[in-house]
């Protein structure tokens, strides 16, 4: 299986479960490969503040995924456009992504895919905005300006092309953008409302974070009534 990857605070409990999980019942991700959708530029992959670092250490440490097999974008490139280039055609060689997994930023963001960004984007350098710096700044130290200016992401077109994708949401201070990105427009101000029109996406959410759907009612009739579902749904 290929795998993209997201990290940030949401999935922090994920991968913890996930340990837990392939642990208890004897997995292997040994024939598993990862694609990280994202990477600051100018960090290294030891530098404590880069998503190569977080991998390590709330994921990969703790699983027999092959080094080999986990992909990451170079945020230290000297060429940037010539990495992004890279990784796609890295992804397209092992067969495009088969579970994608995705956080929403208060930006409305997936990956570091910023408001404005072509919903046509493939991988790419991309500013970060200032809602995303402000979001990420206690990864840094105390204030934005410590934040790098810049990152690689994967753009909302590769992304789109994974067979599957779950888009992972908590708490409610992510409650308005998820329900803008879920029930608004589609539009390049909210990246994640690309996600409207792929064919397999599922949005898990925890209750803080449902606060603001208007069509709550609607989707727990749904839910309830879906064999794959009724098992998950919590009341
Ligand atoms: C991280 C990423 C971002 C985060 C998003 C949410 O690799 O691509 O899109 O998923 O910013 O971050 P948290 O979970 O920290 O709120």
């Amino acid at each position: 299986m290929v795998l993209g990857l997201a990290t940030g605070r949401t999935m922090i409990p994920l991968y913890q479960r996930l340990i837990g999980i392939i642990r208890d019942q004897k997995l292997s991700l040994k024939r598993c490969r990862t694609f990280n959708l994202d990477e600051y530029v100018g960090l290294n992959p030891t530098d404590p503040s880069s998503y190569h670092y977080y991998m390590q250490e709330h994921f990969f440490r703790h699983v027999d995924l092959a080094p080999e097999n986990s992909h990451f974008l170079d945020g230290c490139a000297l060429d940037l456009d010539a990495e992004a280039k890279r990784y796609e055609e890295l992804i397209t060689s092992v067969g495009g992504i088969d579970l994608q997994l995705l956080g929403i930023g208060h930006s409305g963001h997936i990956g570091f895919n910023e408001p404005l960004s072509s919903l046509g984007s493939r991988t790419r350098p991309k500013f970060l905005s200032p809602q995303t710096r402000h979001q990420n700044r206690v990864d840094f130290g105390e204030t934005t300006d410590d934040v790098p200016e810049q990152s690689l992401t994967m753009g909302v077109a590769t992304i789109l092309d994974a067979q599957e994708i779950i888009l992972l949401a908590t708490g409610s201070a992510k409650a308005e953008i998820l329900a803008k990105a879920m029930e608004g427009p589609i539009t390049s101000m909210i990246t994640a409302s690309a996600l409207q029109t792929h064919a397999n996406c599922k949005v898990i959410i925890d209750e803080d974070c449902a606060h603001s759907l208007t069509m709550r009612n609607y989707i727990e009739f749904v839910l309830e009534r879906d064999p794959n579902w009724a098992s998950y749904f919590l009341k």
